[in-house]
């Protein structure tokens, strides 16, 4: 038996519960499938507030008559619980996305909102197990990571939404039906604001920047070939923003499932976020984290994702989790070659350090 299937074996509980496509919506009861439909009316109208940053949400809250439904409660900022995985419902189709992976919003059976990538997404079918590991992970080394989940989308949703398509070079086919990834919408818009960049003089603003640091040594381990993204959210009538970090779905080189270290990626394209690293001591407690991660977890984690999105390719499953525990040890050679790289990110290293 090889190990990630005597691996596998060892957690049946966990592997049924995840992976068999009739015990997943284990969470989705009558009640809250219920609550999910009554809240429909006020979803709805949710479309319109999506459609401008500019637009004051406030006034739309008013004129619109939202404030009667029940806010959710504010969300999460990381997974609490690497075994936690919802499966939800695909409710209402909200928007596209902007993006290569060409995600949509949707609002679901819990009552929050997700971005969510389909299996059939152009960048690659393992996007989406790339999301949901590294999301796992990140959350077990106590980074900022929106919760993530199991999304259902049903082929009725799709056949009467025409925005439900991929648009390829050449033409366009519907998004496919069934489980697909969603990432927690990082603050519900109504409560505030999320912005894809900050211009440098605002990341000052940013509480929770220290944590960039620990985002890179999660990138450079998992060797994220992308650039490094967050989103920056803050709630209504708060000055600060909050980062928490989005698009995981190129670490393991996308669809590759390869480790190519390149130094300058997988990183922020700013510097400034970087401003506070001076020693080592600046990637704690992250790097410590992830250097001493438990394989048991590690493996729990991988068996967690939906087999369907790496074709339960196990012997592939199998290597790339291999190749992350050999990577523990390398986490910091790695960061050190971007640090000693052209673009010199750390100016305050101290050489004693
Ligand atoms: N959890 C989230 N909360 C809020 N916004 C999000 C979240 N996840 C994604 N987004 C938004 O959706 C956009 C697309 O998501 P993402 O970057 O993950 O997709 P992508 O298609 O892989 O992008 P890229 O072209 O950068 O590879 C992001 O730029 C961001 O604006
Ligand atoms: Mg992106």
């Amino acid at each position: 038996m090889s190990r990630v299937t005597s691996k596998l074996s060892r957690q049946d509980e966990v592997t049924i519960q995840t992976m068999s496509p009739k015990s997943w919506p284990r969470k989705i009861t009558r009640r809250n499938f219920l609550e999910g439909t009554i809240q429909t009316s006020a979803a709805f109208l949710v479309g319109d507030l999506f459609s401008g940053v500019e637009q004051s949400l406030n006034a739309a809250i008013e004129k619109k008559g939202l404030s009667q439904f029940t806010r959710t409660k504010p969300l999460r900022s990381v997974v609490e619980d690497d075994r936690d995985i919802s499966t939800v419902k695909a409710v209402q189709h909200i928007r596209r996305m902007r993006g290569g992976a060409q995600a949509h919003l949707f609002r679901c059976s819990d009552g929050h909102f997700y971005v969510v990538k389909f299996r059939n997404n152009p960048q690659h079918l393992k996007v989406l197990a790339n999301e949901m590991l590294v999301a796992l992970l990140a959350n077990l080394a106590g980074l900022p990571v929106p919760r993530v989940a199991i999304v259902d989308v049903a082929g009725c949703l799709i056949g009467n939404t025409p925005e439900l398509k991929m648009e390829l070079s050449t033409h366009s086919v519907a998004c496919v039906s069934g489980l697909q990834f969603g990432s927690q919408y990082v603050v519900t818009p109504w409560d505030g604001q999320v912005l894809d960049y900050l211009p440098s003089d605002m990341l000052a603003r940013v509480r929770n920047i220290k944590s960039f640091a620990g985002i890179l040594a999660l990138d450079k381990w998992t060797s994220n070939t992308d650039g490094r993204q967050a989103a920056f959210w803050r709630w209504m009538r708060e000055k600060k923003y909050t980062a928490t970090f989005i698009d995981q779905g190129y670490c393991f080189n996308g669809g590759e499932w390869t480790f190519p270290d390149y130094a300058l990626r997988g990183v922020f394209p700013d510097n400034e976020v970087y401003d506070h690293v001076c020693n080592w001591e600046s990637f704690e407690p992250w790097l410590s984290r992830i250097e001493h991660m438990s394989e048991d977890k590690i493996w729990l984690a991988a068996g967690s994702v939906p087999p369907d999105w790496y074709l339960s390719d196990w012997h592939s499953l199998e290597k790339l989790v291999e190749t992350l525990l050999q990577r523990q040890t390398l986490v910091r050679d790695l960061i050190t070659a971007f640090r000693t790289s052209i673009r010199q990110p750390f100016p305050k290293w101290t050489l004693t350090s």
